[in-house]
């Protein structure tokens, strides 16, 4: 059976030079970093290396780089020292981030004296500046914005130089769940003035288990997870040495690779673009993911089909061997909906089916044909 993978926003594919490069690592690296002998000082200049060369990819520091397990958990680092340690009492975000920042706030709200706000977006889903600069305009409390650079649903893409050039201008501490975006964009932090960033290697061809927080120097956050020293005390525990170190590897080659592989997965998603709107009659792109200021790996696709057809929709894909996400359940408020989607589609459009389409550079043409050849049989 043909198999097509089309869920990169869940998560990617290795490389074989990460799995090579985490294969040698676990053979030979298995001294404790925090270990003094040998075997452990030779773990340690592994694990320091990775942080090196991911914060020069970054244009940051080694020590505003804090390897965790993944974005939630830098996320939940950053949020929760923000509010806890930082003092911060207000936070302005939006509707579509991710949970690993939503539930987090809900969760900040009810332990402290924490107020969440919502900048109004337009009807793409795109931050209207104009309600920020409002918002921001009120100074009585300490603030901290956090909104997304990448929609991990729609793809919407943040002017994030802007956003962090206008927090800085009202004072205001700015986190940006970069997730989606660390190694399909370049970054350089020290000319994007934001506070905080998460990333998780798995959403650029590393494995899973290892991210990082960025935290910028004396911000003055405490660790989430206690115990010991590691990671200058900001994160107890073991680090999985050979996963950063994959990690690493990870980051450096899609840098590497960005502009080539960025043509090349453009060119894809133009073409399964056009490819819909010529046999699908009546399709539509969700939010702003058919518009040029969104990621290049993102296409949501609202499907012109009945409630009744759709459940079966993505049972039928699998069956084809096609994986994709199911962007929203048939019907707003219904189990499984997409918080995002309902946030930003019409109460029409969500009573249709939308999928997730998402891409890499291991995709081909052949497979975007496949995929509108089996929804237009379908639909
Ligand atoms: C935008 C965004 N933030 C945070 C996360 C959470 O990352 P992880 O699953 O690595 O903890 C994801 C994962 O889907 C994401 O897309």
């Amino acid at each position: 059976m043909k198999r097509v993978y089309f869920d990169n926003a869940a998560t990617t594919e290795l490389r074989s030079e990460v799995i090579h490069c985490m294969t040698e690592v676990l053979k030979t690296e298995y001294g404790n970093p925090s270990s003094t002998h040998s075997y452990g000082r030779s773990s340690k200049s592994l694990l320091e290396n990775a942080r090196k060369e991911i914060a020069a990819l970054l244009n940051a520091s080694a020590s505003e780089i804090i390897f965790t397990s993944g974005g939630t958990e830098a996320d939940n680092l950053i949020l929760t020292g923000a509010v806890r340690d930082l003092k911060v009492q207000r936070v302005i975000t939006t509707p579509i981030e991710h949970h690993a920042v939503l539930h987090t706030l809900d969760f900040l709200k009810q332990h402290y004296d924490l107020k969440v706000e919502m900048v109004k977006l337009d009807d793409k889903g795109n931050v209207n500046f104009h309600h920020m600069e409002e918002l921001l305009g009120d100074s009585s409390v300490k603030t901290l914005v956090s909104i997304m650079h990448v929609n991990n649903e729609v793809g919407n893409l943040l002017d994030i130089k802007r956003m962090a050039l206008l927090c800085q201008e009202h004072k205001v501490l700015f986190h940006s769940d970069t997730v989606q975006s660390i190694g399909h964009f370049e970054l350089d932090l020290k000319e994007i003035p934001l506070d905080f960033a998460a990333a998780a290697a798995h959403k650029f061809h590393g494995p899973k288990g290892a991210g990082f927080a960025f935290i910028r120097k004396n911000r003055g956050l405490q660790p989430l997870i206690r115990g010991g020293e590691q990671e200058r005390g900001m994160r107890a525990g073991t680090e999985a040495v050979y996963a950063i170190a994959g990690m690493a590897e990870a980051m450096k080659i899609s840098y590497r690779e960005l502009e080539k592989e960025r043509k090349q997965i453009s060119d894809l998603k133009e073409y399964f673009k056009e490819q819909l709107l010529d046999k699908v009659p009546g399709v539509k792109f969700n939010g702003g993911c058919g518009e040029d200021n969104s990621t290049y790996t993102i296409l949501n696709v609202c499907l012109p089909i009945s409630a009744e057809k759709a459940m079966l929709l993505l049972f039928q894909l699998d069956l084809k061997g096609i994986a994709c996400s199911k962007g929203s359940a048939c019907q707003s408020g219904s189990e499984g909906s997409s918080h995002v989607l309902d946030a930003i589609l019409s109460a029409e459009d969500l009573k249709k089916p939308s999928l997730r389409f998402s891409f890499s550079h291991f995709n081909k043409k052949e497979e975007v044909d496949y995929t509108v050849q089996v929804l237009r049989e379908f639909i």
